[in-house]
């Protein structure tokens, strides 16, 4: 027999009450007066309770709980778990939370739904190479789509980590090293997941993560130490986290870094003077897995009591893991060291959560075993994931036409990723399968040549001095007319604790690539790069004519590639990211500052200036640029007026055509720069972009309204407006001169 839970009668009785008073009826309120007439009847442990989450565990049937956490669960002292799914196994869990515990309040389930939950996309930093913010919340949509349908309620997404160092294996979770473009996928994602409301059953909580600065890791080294300037951090790291408070993000994670000595997970400068009373972000923070506990380790706490303390008096409302918040909150509550309101008004915020997913009225609304087994891989999904893998991969070179291929041709496929179904859909891939049901790149070509002209050799492993293999590539790049070499990384080798010291292609593909140049020295060769962070690619730049960077490219990703070699979809992606020439570059980023000693284009090699006496300043590949098969002309950009007024609009435009063969689409990009300031300002930035689609022939203007908010700037903690001159310019990359200048006039 079902029992029905205190919460749920006290909450039925309450609403019914409400409800006479219809007239007066506000979701909201409603649900902050349901929250506090639950919480009246809790005690201190249970409130505490809400505060903790932990991990389920898996065996082949799918998720358990360890002893204690059990014991928690069924004490009614586990608000949280994460790594649990599956409408089975959450409803099971479910059960005992609501069915087995004094006030029955039902359990908030999070995983990491990071580019896909089944269905896996391409990883994130390929996402945003498409440039497509549409794209985007689709992809969010989808992913909440079939991760509700198996129990979730939250993911811990979207990663808005500004990231410059492609050292740092998480540059491949977040949107590559740009504040504009980064703010603005950061609101996608969290209106993708969170929908119009997050009552509807296919809508799950978002979490902006990791809050703050952990892309700014010391020499790319995962969870290293962060320090910046107040100004760096309110102009760079911290734009994309208010953009993701104003699409109404529910949740924020703390990044495991300290941040100018002091560790994010206790740092109230940037959880409470920040986030909450200057931002009024009024949803619950969790901490990253086990980051209170780490508090020790930074030499920041003496203990994890103290480590407690710290985290509950900065503003943190969860406990992810660490069991400091079970083990000490009730005490340093009784040793006065930690006031009740502060657990009264984490539990509140979780608890207005859990009510606004209507986990209340219906608990097991996300357990429905019908509607997973519907939704889970829909063919409509795995298509969509199909384009999104060819929307997200850069044509990085592409001389003399290599590409696209006449699928008339032989191929020689070679490289180690070339049949992979395992690597192709990166890490944090959350419930996608590794075994097998990811379309390869193999798989793919085949979908365009007939057996006969498609041959394949493995070549070299990922990371092997193994060289037995080198002969028969050799052999089967004699006999085609086209060579694909798909190279890269393991997906381990990018992610979370994944930096690298080296960021060349690993093991001997290098030279693999070479000897197969150095035997066929006029033979086209298409590189295909599969891999989770820019690398230095400059050895391959030198030996492949063309260059596709597919990034992972997920479950479809296959397809979606040999859609772009065989000329069915026109390459449009733009890089997120800069690709060096060298690490020794690194950072290096497009939007850096002039110096006092700026080179010249004209004479880069001078003396006494910014440069280096063994690499060019430029990298590789500058953010913003990618290839198409057609050419896109741009005219000279027009401005609708050289004075912007404060309170007014300035029009920029500028008229592109498609002087090509191929009908294609082109990410215009408007870029501003200004020239003097209270503070050194960046060369350039990105002002806003628009992805347009032109046929062979045809002509558009696009048009980009800039006020004076988008040149305002952080000084010294005061967003401000300084009046003067400002270059503009209209551009398909970063990799432009500025040739048009406007004055900003203050009211
Ligand atoms: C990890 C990651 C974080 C993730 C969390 C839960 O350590 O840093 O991004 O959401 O733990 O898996």
């Amino acid at each position: 027999m079902k029992k029905i839970s205190i919460a749920t009668i006290v909450l039925s009785i309450f609403s019914h009450c409400l409800y006479l008073g219809a007239n007066n009826y506000n979701p909201e309120t409603d649900i902050y007066r349901k929250v506090d007439s639950l919480m009246s009847l809790m005690t201190l442990d249970e409130k505490i309770g809400q505060t903790i989450m932990y991990s389920g565990d898996w065996n082949n049937t799918g998720p358990y709980v360890n002893s204690d956490n059990m014991r928690f669960l069924k004490e009614g002292n586990l608000g949280s778990m994460l790594n649990v799914y599956t409408s089975k196994g959450t409803r099971e869990l479910q059960k005992i939370a609501v069915e087995e515990t004094r006030l029955g309040i039902p359990l908030l389930f999070g995983y990491d739904v990071i580019h896909g939950f089944k269905t896996i996309f391409p990883i994130n930093l390929g996402i945003a190479s498409g440039w497509d913010l549409e794209d985007v919340e689709e992809v969010a949509r989808i992913s909440a789509d079939e991760a509700s349908a198996a129990g979730v309620h939250w993911t811990f997404a979207p990663m808005i980590d500004i990231a410059r160092d492609p050292r740092w294996g998480r540059v491949s979770e977040g949107s590559g090293e740009d504040v504009y473009l980064t703010s603005e996928i950061a609101k996608a994602y969290v209106k993708g997941f969170q929908g119009n409301s997050l009552t509807n059953e296919n809508t799950i909580l978002a979490c902006a993560k990791h809050f703050v600065g952990y892309g700014a890791a010391q020499a790319g080294r995962d969870y290293h130490t962060v320090s910046m300037g107040d100004n760096e951090l309110r102009n760079v790291y911290m734009p994309p986290f208010k953009a993701a408070i104003d699409s109404g993000v529910e949740t924020f994670m703390t990044a495991f870094n300290e941040l100018n000595g002091v560790p994010a997970t206790a740092n109230k400068y940037i959880f409470k003077d920040i986030l909450r009373d200057e931002w009024g972000f009024n949803g619950f923070v969790v901490t990253d897995y086990t980051a209170i506990n780490e508090l020790v380790n930074h030499g920041y706490a003496e203990n994890e009591k103290h480590a407690t303390e710290l985290a509950i008096n900065s503003g943190i409302d969860m406990d992810m893991m660490s069991g400091a918040y079970r083990r000490f909150l009730k005490e340093l509550i009784i040793e006065g060291k930690v006031e009740e309101t502060l657990i009264n008004e984490a539990c509140r915020k979780i608890l207005i959560a859990k009510f606004k997913l209507g986990l209340f009225d219906d608990p097991y609304k996300y357990c429905n075993e019908q509607r997973e087994e519907e939704t889970i891989y829909r063919p409509k999904f795995l298509e969509f994931a199909r384009k999104i893998a060819s929307k997200s991969s850069v044509l990085l070179k592409n001389i003399d036409k290599t590409l696209p291929i006449n699928n008339k041709l032989t191929v020689a496929l070679i490289g180690p990723l070339a049949k992979d179904k395992k690597n192709i859909i990166g890490s944090w891939a959350a419930a996608g399968d590794r075994n097998g049901k990811a379309i390869s790149i193999y798989q793919g070509i085949k979908e365009y040549l007939d057996d006969s002209n498609i041959m394949f050799a493995r070549g070299c492993d990922i990371e092997s001095n193994d060289y037995s293999g080198f002969d028969k590539a050799i052999n089967i790049a004699k006999k085609a007319d086209k060579i694909i070499m798909v190279l890269g990384e393991d997906y381990n080798m990018s992610g979370e604790a994944a930096s690298r010291t080296n960021i060349k292609l690993p093991g001997i593909q290098t030279q693999l690539i070479k000897t197969i140049r150095d035997e066929l020295p006029n033979k086209q060769i298409i590189l295909v790069l599969m891999n989770g962070r820019p690398l230095d690619l400059t050895i391959e730049d030198s030996l492949a004519d063309a260059i596709l960077e597919v990034w992972y490219p997920g479950t479809s990703g296959g397809l979606g590639v040999a859609d772009i070699l065989f000329g069915k979809y026109n390459p449009s992606a733009k890089l997120p990211i800069t690709f060096p020439r060298n690490l020794g570059q690194v950072p290096i980023y497009y939007n850096q500052k002039n110096t006092g000693r700026p080179i010249s284009k004209e004479n880069p090699t001078e003396d006494y200036k910014s440069n280096y006496i063994d690499s060019p300043n430029t990298p590789l590949y500058p953010f913003g640029h990618g290839l198409s098969y057609t050419t896109f002309k741009y005219s000279e950009i027009k401005l609708s007026n050289d004075k912007l007024k404060e309170s007014e609009i300035l029009k920029a435009s500028s008229t592109i055509t498609n002087t090509g063969d191929y009908d294609g689409h082109e990410v215009v990009q408007l870029y501003i720069r200004d020239k003097v300031g209270s503070i050194t300002r960046p060369i350039k930035e990105l002002k806003g972009f628009k992805k347009i689609f032109l046929k062979k022939g045809e002509s558009k203007t696009v048009v980009f309204e800039i006020s004076s908010e988008d040149l305002k700037f952080y000084n010294n903690k005061k967003l401000i407006l300084e009046s003067g001159e400002f270059e503009i310019a209209i551009s398909p990359s970063s990799d432009f001169e500025f040739n048009k200048l406007f004055n900003l006039i203050l009211n």
